[in-house]
C-alpha cells in the first residue's frame, strides 16, 4: 500500500479570511482542522502515480506486472480519457487494464470489491486498485458548507491472488439512486455542458445537503459494515481496527456505536486531511499500518459512503 498527499496546507484559520466560518465550528461540526490542497499544476494522476509507486515498492512488484489497473475517482485530470489511463502511461504499466469507477467516496471500496471479484474469478492475479482526488478543483471555495470539508490526496494497493487464508473475507457493495441530488455538481456534463455561465452560477462545484448526507452516510456505512460482517460469519467483536471514509467525526463515531466497535479499535486521521472521499480509506489504512495499528492476522473493516448515493464496505485479514 501507498499514499500521498500535497504537501501545501489549507487550515481553518486560512478558511477563516475565505468565508464567514470559525475553527470551533468546524472542529465541532466536522472534527477537521487542515487538509492538504494540490498546486495548480499538480493532478490527481501525479498525486496517484505517487502512491501507487510506493504500494509497488512495498509489494515488490513492477508496473508491468499490474494486469488490471482501477482508480476511483470524481476529479480525473480530463473528462476524457479515464484517469487510469493518464496513470498508466505515467507509470508505463504496459500490460494493464485500465478503468475508472465514479463512486465519489465510496469509488476505493468498489475498487477493491471489484478486484476482488476478478482475482477469484481467475482473470487476473495482479490489480493495482487506486482512490485519487483533486476535490479542490470542484470546490466553491466561496460555500462554507462544502469548501471547509474537503482536501486532495491518493491512496494505492497491490492486490494479488493467493492460496493463504486471508486477504479479503467479504465485500459488499450499494447505491440508491433516488438522492442524486444531495450531492452533486449540476453543471459541466452533457445536460448542461460548460457555458461561462454555469461558471459565473458556481455550477461547476460541488453542492451538497449536508444534513441529509449525514442522515444517509451513518445508516448506509453501519448496514454496509454489518452485511460484509455476517457475510464472513464476524460480528464487531472480532474486528480489529474499522478505517472508515474519513468524511465527518461524527459520522465515524455514529457508524462505529451501530457496528459494535469501540471508538479505540477505529483509525481516524480526519483533522489532518478532511474529506478526500475516494482517497481517504487507502490514505488512512496506509497510515494505520506504519503507526503499528494493523498487525498480521488482525481482522479490519473498511467502509465509505459517497455521492450517488454509493456505499460499501471490505471486511480482510492481513
Ligand atoms: N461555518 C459556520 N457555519 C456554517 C458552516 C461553516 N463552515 N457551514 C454551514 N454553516 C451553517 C449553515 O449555514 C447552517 O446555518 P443555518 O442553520 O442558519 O441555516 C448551519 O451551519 C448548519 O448547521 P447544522 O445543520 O447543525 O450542521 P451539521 O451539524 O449538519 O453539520 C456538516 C454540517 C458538517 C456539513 C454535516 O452535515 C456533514 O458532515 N454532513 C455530511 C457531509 C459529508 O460527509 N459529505 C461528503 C459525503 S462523501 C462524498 O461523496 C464527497
Amino acid at each position: 500500500m501507498g499514499s500521498y498527499v500535497p504537501s501545501r496546507r489549507l487550515t481553518n484559520a486560512d478558511l477563516e479570511k475565505m468565508v464567514d466560518t470559525s475553527d470551533e465550528w468546524i472542529v465541532s461540526r466536522s472534527g477537521i482542522k487542515e487538509r492538504r490542497i494540490a498546486e495548480d499544476n499538480e493532478f490527481g494522476s501525479d498525486l496517484a502515480s505517487g502512491a501507487a509507486e510506493k504500494a509497488m515498492r512495498m509489494a515488490g512488484v513492477k508496473p508491468e506486472d499490474i494486469e488490471l489497473l482501477i482508480v476511483g475517482t470524481v476529479t480525473p485530470d480530463y473528462r476524457l480519457p479515464s484517469n487510469a489511463c493518464i496513470i498508466q502511461k505515467k507509470l508505463g504499466m504496459v500490460n494493464a487494464a485500465a478503468m475508472d469507477i465514479v463512486a465519489a467516496c465510496a469509488g476505493f471500496i468498489n475498487g477493491l470489491a471489484i478486484a476482488n471479484a476478478f482475482i477469484r474469478s481467475g482473470q487476473y492475479r495482479r490489480v493495482l486498485v487506486i482512490g485519487v482526488e483533486k476535490l479542490s478543483s470542484i470546490t466553491d471555495y466561496a460555500d462554507r458548507n462544502t469548501c471547509v470539508l474537503f482536501g486532495d490526496g491518493a491512496g494505492a494497493v497491490v492486490i494479488e491472488a493467493t492460496e493463504e487464508e486471508r486477504g479479503i473475507l467479504s465485500t459488499f457493495m450499494k447505491s440508491d439512486g433516488r438522492h442524486t441530488e444531495l450531492l452533486w455538481i449540476p453543471a459541466g456534463g452533457a445536460v448542461k455542458p460548460f457555458h461561462k455561465k454555469n461558471f459565473e452560477d458556481h455550477e461547476l462545484f460541488i453542492k451538497m445537503n449536508g444534513s441529509e448526507i449525514f442522515k444517509h452516510a451513518v445508516k448506509m456505512m453501519g448496514e454496509a459494515s454489518l452485511k460484509a460482517l455476517q457475510s464472513a460469519g464476524l460480528s464487531g467483536d472480532d474486528v480489529s481496527l474499522l478505517i472508515p471514509h474519513q468524511a465527518n467525526i461524527r459520522i465515524i463515531e455514529a457508524t462505529a456505536r451501530r457496528v459494535g466497535i469501540p471508538m479505540e479499535r477505529v483509525f481516524l486521521n480526519i483533522e489532518r486531511y478532511g474529506n478526500t472521499s475516494a482517497a481517504s480509506v487507502p490514505i488512512a489504512m496506509e497510515e494505520a499500518y506504519h503507526a503499528g495499528r494493523i498487525k498480521r492476522d488482525d481482522v479490519i473493516l473498511m467502509t465509505a459512503f459517497g455521492g450517488g448515493l454509493t456505499w460499501g464496505a471490505v471486511l480482510l485479514r492481513w
